[in-house]
Formats: C-alpha cells, sequence, structure tokens
C-alpha cells in the first residue's frame, strides 16, 4: 500500500509533486520518489526512509518538466531500499511507472520479461509494468498502457510517464484508489483527495478498470474496452486547514480533541440522508464486516442492534468473510464500515457478500472511495481527514452513525447522541491528569484492557491504541474470561485496564477487579464519577461523567485513546506514523 502522485502543467511540477507526496505519507513511509520528463530526458530521484529525505535530496532543484509523477512506498514485495522504491522504469529508461498494490502474477510476468533478456534490477512487481509499457509502446501511451492492464493481474493502480510524450501521463486503477484533480491548465493526480486538496477542489475519483489521460489542457477518461467515460466533477467541501495539526503536537491529539465536533457533524450528515436509508425490518439479519477500529465499532453496534430493533447480526473479521462458507442470501443487509473505504479486506468481503445476494451497506468517512461506490447505500461519518495513523475521530463518528441507524424508529432514544459532545468535552478535560499517568506507564512492558458488553470492544480499541503507537504489548479482553487462562499473566507489574461503568455487568466487573487485586495487579480504572467502591480497587481512578449505559463506549474510549496517546509521545515515538503501519491497508 503506498501513495501516488502525478501533475501535468506549466507550475513548478517538482513542488507539487512533493507537496502532495507529504500528503500522502501516511499511507507508506518507508522510501519515496518521483521522475519528471527533462529536455527529452527521464530523470528520477528516490530515497529510502520518509519523504523529508527526498526533499532533502532534491533541494534546490530547479527544473522546466511539465509532466512528473511520485510515490510514497509501503513496501509489499522486496525489502526498503532505494532500488525497490518507485518510480521504476524500463531498460532504456524511456518509461517510468509509479504503482500501488499487488501485481499478484508477477513472478510469471518476470519470467517473461527475463526470457526476453531485459534485466531486472529491483525486486518488486512494479517493475514488470514499466518493462512490459516499453515492450508495447507503439507510439501511443494510453494504448501501450491499456494493453499492459490486460496482462495484470491483482488490486492496484498505476500511473506511466514516458519521455516519447513528455506532457502527458496516463493511469489505470484496479481496486486501489486513484483520484483525478482538474485545474486551469494543469492536471494533478492522487491516491486520494487531500493530496489533492492545495492546488484544487475539483476532483474525479476514477471507477474500477478505468484509464486516464492527463495533459495540461484535460482530462480524459476511458473505460476498460477504452470507450470514452463523462464523469461528473465533484466540488470537495473539506478545508485545508482542518487537514493540518491546528496547533496540536500531534495530528492523534488533534483529532481526539475534534471528537465532540465530529459527533455533531456527522449526525447533521446523517439526517440529511435519512431518506436514502434501507429499512432494517426489511432483513432478516445483519453482518457486520470491518477491520481494526472499524471491527470495534461494529461489535458494539451488534449489541445495540439486538437491544433496539431485536435484529440478529454477525460481526465478521473482514478478512476472515470473503474464504468462508457462510451461508449469505438477499434477506441479509451487509453493513461494512470503513474508514477509508479502501481497505482491501473490507471491500473484497462485503463485495463477495454482495455476490452472493446480499444488500450493501457501507459506513465510510471518505466519499467517493471505492467501497462507497460499491454499495448500495452508504452512510458517510463527516469526520473530516484523519491524517493519524491511529483512528480516533473516526471511530466516534463510526458509532455516532451506528447508533444513529440502530435507533431508527426511536426518536427518543436517538436524540440522546445529542448529549454526546458536551459528554465528550467533559472528559477531554481530564487530559492533563490522564498525561501525568504516562511517565509511570510507560516502562511497562504488557498490559491488559478488560471490560464486557458495550465496553468489551473498548477494552479491544484501548489495547489497540496503546500497541499501535508504543509498541508496548497490551491485549483486551472480556472480563469473564480472564480465569480462563489470561489471568496467569497478572503480576503486580501489569497494568489492567478495567472499563467498569455503572451497567448490567457492573458488578461482575467488580469481582473481576478484586480478582486482579488479589494477584497483586495494578489496576487503573475508567468508571462513572463519584464511584467509590471501584476507586478503592484502583490505584489510579478515571472518572468519567455518568450517562445512559448504551451511550457509555463514546466517552470510555476516550481517556483510553488519550493515554495510548501521552504514553507513546512520553516515549518520543512517532506518534502520526508509527513504524510497521500505514494509514490504510489496500492489500489483501
Ligand atoms: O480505513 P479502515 O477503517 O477500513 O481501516 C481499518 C483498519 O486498518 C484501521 O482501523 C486500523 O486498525 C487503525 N490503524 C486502527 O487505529
Amino acid at each position: 500500500m503506498c501513495g501516488i502522485v502525478g501533475y501535468v502543467g506549466s507550475g513548478d511540477t517538482l513542488l507539487v509533486l512533493l507537496e502532495a507526496l507529504e500528503k500522502l505519507e501516511y499511507r507508506g513511509y518507508d522510501s519515496s520518489g518521483v521522475a519528471l520528463i527533462e529536455d527529452g530526458k527521464l530523470f528520477i530521484e528516490k530515497k529510502p526512509g520518509k519523504i523529508r529525505e527526498l526533499i532533502k535530496s532534491l533541494w534546490g532543484k530547479k527544473t522546466s518538466a511539465k509532466a512528473g509523477i511520485g510515490h510514497t512506498r509501503w513496501a509489499t514485495h522486496g525489502q526498503v531500499c532505494e532500488l525497490n522504491a518507485h518510480p521504476h522504469s524500463d531498460s532504456k529508461g524511456e518509461f517510468a511507472v509509479v504503482h500501488n498494490g499487488i501485481i499478484e502474477n508477477y513472478r510469471h510476468l518476470k519470467e517473461q520479461l527475463l526470457a526476453k533478456g531485459i534485466e531486472y534490477r529491483s525486486q518488486t512487481d512494479s517493475e514488470a509494468i514499466a518493462h512490459l509499457i516499453a515492450l508495447n509502446y507503439k507510439g501511443d501511451l494510453l494504448e501501450a498502457t491499456h494493453k499492459v492492464t490486460k496482462m495484470l493481474e491483482g488490486a492496484f493502480a498505476f500511473a506511466v510517464l514516458s519521455t516519447h510524450e513528455p506532457e502527458r501521463i496516463v493511469a489505470f486503477r484496479r481496486s486501489s484508489p486513484l483520484v483525478v484533480g482538474l485545474g486551469e491548465g494543469e492536471n494533478f493526480l492522487a491516491s486520494d483527495i487531500p493530496a489533492l486538496l492545495p492546488f484544487t477542489r475539483r476532483v474525479v475519483p476514477l471507477s474500477e478498470g478505468e484509464l486516464v489521460d492527463l495533459r495540461p489542457d484535460g482530462v480524459s477518461i476511458y473505460a476498460e474496452d477504452l470507450s470514452p467515460i463523462t464523469r461528473e466533477v465533484m466540488y470537495v467541501q473539506w478545508d485545508v486547514i482542518s487537514a493540518e495539526k491546528g496547533g496540536f503536537k500531534h495530528f492523534m491529539l488533534k483529532e481526539i480533541n475534534e471528537q465532540p465536533r465530529v459527533v455533531s457533524e456527522t449526525i447533521r450528515g446523517l439526517i440529511s440522508r435519512e431518506s436514502e436509508l434501507p429499512n432494517l425490518a426489511d432483513f432478516r439479519r445483519v453482518i457486520f464486516v470491518a477491520c481494526g477500529t472499524s471491527l470495534h465499532s461494529a461489535m458494539i453496534a451488534k449489541h445495540w442492534l439486538s437491544r433496539f430493533q431485536k435484529i440478529p447480526s454477525e460481526v465478521y473479521h473482514a478478512s476472515e468473510l470473503r474464504y468462508s462458507d457462510e451461508p449469505i442470501s438477499s434477506q441479509d443487509l451487509v453493513i461494512a464500515i470503513s474508514q477509508s473505504g479502501e481497505t482491501a479486506d473490507t471491500r473484497f468481503a462485503a463485495l463477495s457478500a454482495k455476490e452472493r445476494g446480499a444488500t450493501l451497506l457501507s459506513i465510510v468517512n471518505v466519499v467517493g472511495s471505492a467501497l462507497d461506490r460499491e454499495s448500495d447505500f452508504s452512510l458517510y461519518t463527516h469526520a473530516g481527514p484523519e491524517i493519524g495513523v491511529a483512528a480516533t475521530k473516526t471511530f466516534i463518528a463510526q458509532l455516532s452513525a451506528l447508533y444513529y441507524l440502530s435507533t431508527y424508529n426511536d426518536q427518543k432514544l436517538r436524540q440522546k447522541l445529542s448529549l454526546i459532545p458536551a459528554l465528550i468535552e467533559e472528559v477531554l478535560t481530564l487530559s492533563e491528569r490522564i498525561k501525568a499517568l504516562s511517565p509511570e506507564l510507560s516502562s511497562t512492558k504488557s498490559a491488559l484492557y478488560i471490560g464486557r458488553y458495550l465496553n468489551y470492544p473498548i477494552a479491544l480499541e484501548g489495547a489497540l491504541k496503546l500497541k499501535e503507537i508504543s509498541y508496548i504489548h497490551a491485549e483486551g479482553l472480556p472480563a469473564g474470561e480472564m480465569k480462563h487462562g489470561p489471568i496467569a499473566l497478572i503480576d503486580e507489574k501489569t497494568p489492567v485496564f478495567a472499563i467498569a461503568v455503572q451497567d448490567r455487568v457492573y458488578e461482575k466487573m467488580l469481582s473481576n477487579a478484586e480478582e486482579v487485586l488479589a494477584r497483586r495487579g495494578k489496576l487503573i480504572s475508567v468508571g462513572f464519577k463519584g464511584d467509590e467502591k471501584l476507586q478503592s480497587l484502583s490505584k489510579y481512578a478515571i472518572e468519567i461523567p455518568k450517562t445512559d449505559e448504551y451511550l457509555t463506549p463514546f466517552i470510555t474510549i476516550i481517556p483510553l485513546q488519550l493515554l495510548a496517546y501521552f504514553i507513546a509521545d512520553h516515549l518520543g515515538l512517532d506518534v502520526d506514523q508509527p513504524r510497521n503501519l500505514a494509514k490504510t491497508v489496500t492489500v489483501e
């Protein structure tokens, strides 16, 4: 999973590419590179490491190039090194390619290329595309690219540049995102919309199997059979500033603090689309598919659906549904939840359920994303661009959308959502107190998070936040499961985060807290304000405002997000771009 950018026009090609690449760094950041056509020759610069390494090496470079492509990489084939970084070129240096995704049949293609005596320099699947285009080029880049797309298998997007046509870029997408940005006398290409916002707000997301031909004076889009396509231009309303840090040290902290606003905006957006939603009562059951944080919001929604609608539901790790024998029919509603709307596991699971007859409703944050376009119905979360790799505000936005959906026939329950922004604001005032715990907790080697019922998924989410940004091992558990094994892990060094609000499982949670104490564990609780019983068991008690049991996940997660953030920051780690991760995982 990588980020692609492209530019054609008479602006500063290099500056545009580098600025757009910086916005895409969240998609992968182990190496980056650019290719330009200068005086009829291909210029390529690439560097391992973050994009600032590329910027340093190009510092002061002037160029008259009228077209260029760029890439930020998250390795799938081949280790991280300059040779494997993109752009890749053909043997004569006439064609350059940037690629996102996986070419599944590349070994076979590589063998064919080697048999033709072509020198294959990198360990990537991407290099094959450059050689194939060179072999098939007969004077028209679009035609050559089109021919090559027929030879490639897998899920990918790529863009090509050629010395033969120095003011032209041709690109293609199959299951990986690609968006065109329209300018005046210049045009842009990127893997997502935020990368285009510094330059234009007029965008066209490419659909499955589409090719695009970019020149300074126009853009043409073609279907897989090369028939021309007319597409509506989308005008993006997002504020560029909202994609910047807004005074916070990290995007993650800014995004945590944005959550009260995100709930309100998501609700507003949902109200405006009410009439476009499917009727849940028309379905026999709901199947949720999602990954990571989005899966945790699905787990909470399952309880809401059972309680408020009496509709049976299943929650599937997206990566497990596609290859399962789960009987799915037209009586099922599949709800696919994804911040990016580009997560390959989620998309492919949702599509496979759709093929088996289900109706597909997606809940996405990125309007125009692949999942959005592939779905029968879509709900948008209106969280704005989320830059931190650790999902925070989009989780709260997903919960808002799911609660809204689950209470569709009960206005009284629905209106309770309006209480959430103020409750979150109140929890955010605890930031300094939570920060004060971080020096002690950052020396932890392993932590447990326990919860029950609606707050078991919150235990999972709290543990996920800690492990992904602080690299501390953390496990989320249904508290009742502790005695079946995990309790053996507890000793005086193990912090146990217990979410114990006064709900239907409160007494049980108190017993679990006692079990922790009996093993000399360090209990850190998240409970309602004034709960003296819980406080007496806790080494540290984080007190949140009282609310209805159904609403508690909206606020119990906030201290756990803050804790993970402050621990990682105390450790001096790269909070927004943790190692080995990428914001959007577009490979299976
Ligand atoms: O874009 P998606 O919601 O589909 O992403 C799913 C997961 O990759 C994502 O939630 C991931 O687990 C986050 N890094 C969690 O913070």
